[in-house]
């Protein structure tokens, strides 16, 4: 695997989701794969589960981890090429991504949307750069539209917790006080559309996501109806695709509560985190069992474990 930014760089996606699997029941077994390979870590957004998880997913391959800050510890990088660089910014990404690629053997670069300009974040302009200057492979640790890491750790999760084939998955917009970016759910969606699930996406009118990942998906404004019978719920809140950047105001009522859950078929409660407590999803659904998110999480570190092991080379 050259690059993975999106479930369109994987040839087989379930296989993958099964290797992470397997990597869960036996973390240490392909060590020898990461001796004398080091990782970088590149983040230009704040990050707890996707640094630590993707670390030791390294570490148990036996990899050495180098990461950095972009914002607090590097330099400033410009982006525009034939730039005169008299302003702020330091160093161009010409250099910055040749360099790094003679410190590492894979890359991961974390960069979220900007959330103003609709072409700027769905063109993808920091990862695509990254990985055109890089000469290492490229993992994307959530960019601008996607977070493909995520969405392999959900699918993982959902298939250690379905009770039957084909579960019916409802991917619901939630509530919060910031405009947030679309990658999650989007790659939630496009991962969701290669698994064997029943998918429903339940958000309040105008809050869509974009028709390119949306396509021939049940798509619903009727958040209750979207529950009926479902076996997990996936909450995340979403700024506007159509509106673009919009944050929602007065959808509160679009909280998952205990009520709610009530209307699915016993279902189980997921969210990449971090999340607003009492915002997104009361407590006395969180801090229940229905609340699988601490296993999702745990599941992040499986998925990257998959990942870095197929681009070491793993053919299994
Ligand atoms: N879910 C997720 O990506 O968490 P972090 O932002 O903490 O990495």
């Amino acid at each position: 695997m050259k690059q993975f930014i999106s479930v369109k760089d994987v040839r087989q996606p379930s296989e993958l989701m099964k290797l992470a699997k397997m990597l869960k029941k036996q973390p240490f077994a392909h060590r020898h794969y990461g001796q004398n390979k080091t990782l970088g870590l590149l983040f230009f957004n704040p990050s707890l589960r996707t640094r630590m998880s993707t670390q030791k997913a390294a570490l148990n391959l036996g990899m050495d981890v180098m990461v950095m800050n972009f914002n607090s510890d590097s330099w400033t990088i410009e982006l525009a090429n034939g730039t005169v660089m008299d302003q702020g910014t330091q160093e161009h990404i010409k250099e910055a991504a040749a360099v790094i690629s003679q410190y590492c053997d894979i890359i991961g670069v974390r960069t979220f949307a900007g959330l103003k300009d609709v072409e700027d974040d769905y063109g993808e302009t920091i990862l695509k750069k990254f990985i055109e200057y890089a000469s290492v492979p490229v993992i994307s640790l959530e960019s601008a539209t996607l977070h493909p890491l995520q969405s392999l750790a959900d699918w993982l999760t959902i298939d250690e917790h379905k009770a039957h084939s084909r579960p019916k998955v409802v991917l619901t917009w939630a509530p919060h006080p910031r405009a947030l970016p679309q990658a999650v759910a989007n790659s939630f969606v496009q991962w969701m559309q290669v698994a064997d699930v029943d998918l429903t996406i339940t958000f309040p009118t105008g809050m869509d996501l974009s028709p390119d990942f949306t396509k021939g998906c049940k798509v619903t404004n009727n958040q209750e109806e979207a529950f009926q019978n479902a076996d997990f719920v996936y909450a995340k809140n979403w700024s506007s695709y159509s509106n673009y950047g919009q944050k929602a105001t007065g959808h509160e009522d679009w909280i998952v509560t205990q009520y709610k859950m009530a209307l699915t078929n016993n279902g189980k409660f997921m969210h990449c985190l971090p999340v607003r407590r009492n915002v997104v999803v009361s407590d006395d659904v969180l801090d229940k069992p229905m609340s699988i998110v601490i296993e999702q999480a745990n599941n992040r570190t499986y998925a990257a474990q998959a990942v870095l092991l197929k681009m070491l080379g793993y053919e299994g």
